[in-house]
């Protein structure tokens, strides 16, 4: 596929060092910044009105392909990536089968090269027994570990396993920290749950920070590079803070958006884990997002069909869609004075770029991969279940009218997405990493 050169003129660019107006042209897959004045193009765009930002990178996604692929598939998940602005994603290993060996990273690698439409990476997941697997990967964003189980059978919560993975594996760790000690008891006491108000006390605050406080210990004493996928209390955030330079963090819109009282509303479609926890903890998490103390908003994207949603708790899957929409929900934030502009394209674009280590993505810098975003701030669109893009079809902001959205989203050079209109032909690439990772977090 021969890739176009775009001219995209008057658009106001998101540049790391602020925000100005000028030119940029797409050419050979690639960021040109003011190119002269003569350069040709296939295409010219007059974004009067419009700003420029790099590609979104969503580190944690649950794309279910290969084994799961009535509720979502690679090419389902990534064209919700390219209406939502992200140009690269990050996929979990809880897929069947799970992605633990470096052979079936390989298969998932050569998957999506035939179906993604953006961009993409895959984790390697831990288990008990496949260190080898872990010390032998490397076409990989790194190791996931399941600290607390989740949707799946990957759960790592021995003592002397982490201990062995922290120590003796190279590649950055993130971990889904909820202490699976905490939820059983938790889950004892209340027989279970009976109804969906009940996943917050079982997975409650303490198993989070508990986890959480053992994940940073152990990344600590083995000065390992360390992420804290979805933190969704206040407790966390400080001791994220005290481990700052090693150990970074990611915050979900549905963690920033939802709290308990959203229950009575939405039901098990807000069923998440780690659960959506108080109003106090949202707005301690809006902090630790614009304070920087978190680095990445991710989606942790989960999708499950409606029909399995419905089901009575605790038989209703944990888990809820957001890819298509979570730039969206931040740009209508944008708009409402919560957080400014820069700092939302700092957290979904640079900062995975920097936590992952990854080549030439995450900003809008000379030679840098043509994976690029126009947005209309002043855009409103109703999300509603039956435009969404994702298989599951569904969205827990349905109804809700969001101001801010991608209009025209650039992978790699090639124009993905357009007015509600995608080239389904457009396929991304396999993310390469720095090899001299892990890498610290440096400011
Ligand atoms: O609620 C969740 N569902 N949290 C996760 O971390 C996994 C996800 C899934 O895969 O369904």
């Amino acid at each position: 596929m021969t890739t176009p050169t775009t001219l995209i003129k008057n658009a106001l660019c998101v540049f790391p060092d602020g925000i100005r107006q000028d030119t940029i042209l797409l050419k050979d897959g690639k960021i040109h910044i003011a190119p002269p004045s003569t350069s040709a193009a296939d295409r010219v765009i007059d974004a009067t009105g419009l700003h420029l930002i790099p590609g979104v990178i969503d580190d944690q996604v649950h794309f279910r392909d290969p084994g799961l692929t009535h509720k979502e598939d690679l090419h389902t998940g990534s064209k919700a990536c390219a209406k939502g602005g992200v140009t690269t994603f990050f996929d979990m290993p809880n897929t069947e089968p799970t992605t633990t060996t470096c052979d079936r990273l390989e298969k998932k690698l050569d998957l999506a090269a035939g179906k993604s439409m953006v961009n993409f990476g895959f984790f390697i997941g831990a288990t008990l027994d496949n260190i080898y697997e872990l010390q032998d990967a490397e076409r990989t964003p790194g190791i996931k570990i399941f600290i607390g189980s989740s949707t799946g059978n990957l759960l790592v919560d021995d003592q002397e396993a982490l201990e062995q993975i922290f120590a003796e594996t190279k590649l950055p760790i993130c971990a889904h920290c909820e202490d699976e000690e905490t939820v059983q008891k938790n889950k004892t006491k209340r027989n279970g749950g009976r109804e969906v108000e009940d996943h917050s006390s079982i997975r409650d605050h303490q198993a989070a920070i508990v986890a959480t406080r053992r994940s940073i210990d152990l990344a600590t004493r083995h000065k390992h590079a360390f992420h804290v996928l979805h933190v969704s209390t206040a407790e966390e955030i400080p001791l994220i803070k005290a481990a700052k330079g090693l150990v970074t963090a990611e915050v979900c819109p549905h963690h920033l958006f939802f709290n308990v009282d959203d229950y009575r509303r939405l039901g098990s479609l807000v069923q998440m884990n780690p659960s959506i926890k108080d109003a106090s903890d949202n707005q301690a998490l809006w902090n630790a997002l614009i304070d920087g103390t978190i680095q990445v908003i991710a989606t942790d994207h989960a999708p499950h069909t409606l029909e399995e949603k419905l089901r009575p708790y605790p038989l209703s899957p944990s888990g809820m869609p957001s890819v298509e929409n979570s730039l969206a929900l931040m740009l209508d934030a944008v708009n409402h004075g919560k957080i400014t502009l820069e700092r939302v394209v700092e957290a979904m674009c640079a900062g995975p770029a920097k936590v992952w280590n990854i080549i030439g993505k995450g900003s809008l810098k000379e030679g840098y991969d043509a994976d690029v975003v126009l947005v209309d701030l002043n855009k409103s669109q109703k999300i509603l279940n039956a435009e969404q893009v994702t298989k599951c079809n569904w969205s827990p902001w349905h109804g809700d009218t969001i101001k801010g959205w991608a209009v025209k989203t650039f992978v790699n050079g090639h124009l993905v997405f357009e007015d509600g209109k995608f080239d389904e032909t457009v396929r991304g690439k396999e993310v390469q990493f720095n090899p001299e990772r892990p890498g610290y977090w440096k400011n």
